[in-house]
């Protein structure tokens, strides 16, 4: 790790299938900014078992994740990408900070609200205490920033909140992050509802893309995308929600601004829009997609990249927790 750098740190938990709307607004920037910070990309099971997990699944889904992120284009030479739990510290400074967090926060969380409601039968602790394992996360490393999606805004900033009221309480022990949103893409929607998040656990798994769908079905998804009653193809998304969505991920997809892609399709019809728009995607995934196929046939240089990825966060996670422990009176020897 290069000392003049500064430090990123960001995760993704390897649940259901991961989305276009995680590859936007996540791993994309993740490739973007690798070079300039100091990277620590994790797979953050302990979050997934939250909710309810095949332990089959949940280790195969362990195992891709890290297949996509190094096919995606993350160096698993100049990053740390690891697993969370194999890095102990996160649950020990979780219960530190635990103490440091008022249960009415907790339960004002949006993403709590919402899980609550849509797992009724399991609102458990861990649930609850989801945000808290993410200050964990966040502040063993000594976190500058955090590229996230909009939905994770909440969950930086009570990270924040966490690491001043410890600042206060003891000395300056964390530092304080920054959450990072790129401008286009924070946060891409539903294909068939565009005024909600594209999810990874849709009801409704037409409105998702997949990082796993083949080409035939990503370009059938956005055939049957919802658009409007207009047939202006012009960023607005206040008033057309669908077509400003599938303009942001034409963009992301191929890198053009939002101003290039509308010129693209100056004078063109949905349907032809649609289908360049679920052209680019494809384009773009079939080849990661044939990569992290090749990656993860190769188990044993999947593993070696989880070792060395735990070892080197195990290094920068300890020296934080150890300076925490002494903070806060644990006798060490
Ligand atoms: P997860 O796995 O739910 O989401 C991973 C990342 O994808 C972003 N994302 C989206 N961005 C734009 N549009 C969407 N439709 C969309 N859906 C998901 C999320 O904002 C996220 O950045 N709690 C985190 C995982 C985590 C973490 C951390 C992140 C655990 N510890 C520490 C940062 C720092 C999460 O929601 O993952």
């Amino acid at each position: 790790m290069d000392d003049n750098k500064k430090t990123l740190y960001s995760a993704v938990q390897p649940t259901n299938n991961l989305t276009i709307g995680n590859y936007i607004g996540a791993i994309r920037n993740f490739l973007a900014l690798q070079t300039d910070y100091n990277c620590y990309f994790a797979i953050a099971n302990m979050h997934a078992i939250t909710v309810r997990q095949n332990p089959a699944e949940l280790r195969q889904r362990t195992l891709s994740l890290l297949a996509l992120y190094i096919a995606c284009g993350l160096n698993p030479e100049s990053t740390a990408i690891y697993v969370q739990s194999h890095v102990s510290a996160h649950a020990e400074l979780c219960w530190v900070l635990n103490t440091f967090t008022y249960v009415g926060e907790m339960e004002r969380m949006t993403q709590f609200k919402d899980k609550s409601a849509k797992h009724a039968d399991n609102i458990n602790m861990g649930l609850m205490d989801y945000p808290v394992l993410m200050a964990a996360d966040i502040l063993l490393y000594q976190t500058d920033v955090v590229p996230v999606g909009l939905d994770q805004r909440q969950h930086v900033e009570i990270a924040r909140d966490i690491a001043q009221r410890f600042n206060n309480v003891y000395t300056p022990t964390f530092k304080v992050p920054e959450a990072l949103y790129m401008k286009v893409g924070a946060k891409i929607c539903d294909l068939l509802d565009p005024t909600k998040k594209m999810s990874k656990s849709a009801e409704n798994i037409n409105g998702s893309v997949f990082l796993s769908d083949d080409k035939d079905t990503i370009i059938r998804k956005f055939k049957r995308a919802v658009t409007d009653s207009d047939t202006l193809i012009k960023y607005d998304p206040e008033n057309k929600a669908g077509v400003s969505n599938l303009l942001s991920i034409y963009s992301a997809f191929t890198g053009k601004s939002i101003a290039e892609a509308e010129a693209d399709f100056a004078g063109k019809g949905y349907g032809e829009f649609k289908l360049a728009v679920g052209e680019a995607v494809a384009d773009k995934l079939v080849p990661i997609q044939a990569e992290q196929a090749k990656l993860l046939a190769d188990k044993e240089y999947l593993n070696s990249v989880m070792k060395s990825g735990a070892e080197r966060a195990n290094y920068t996670a300890r020296k934080t927790l150890s300076k925490v422990y002494k903070k806060i009176g644990f006798y060490q020897f």
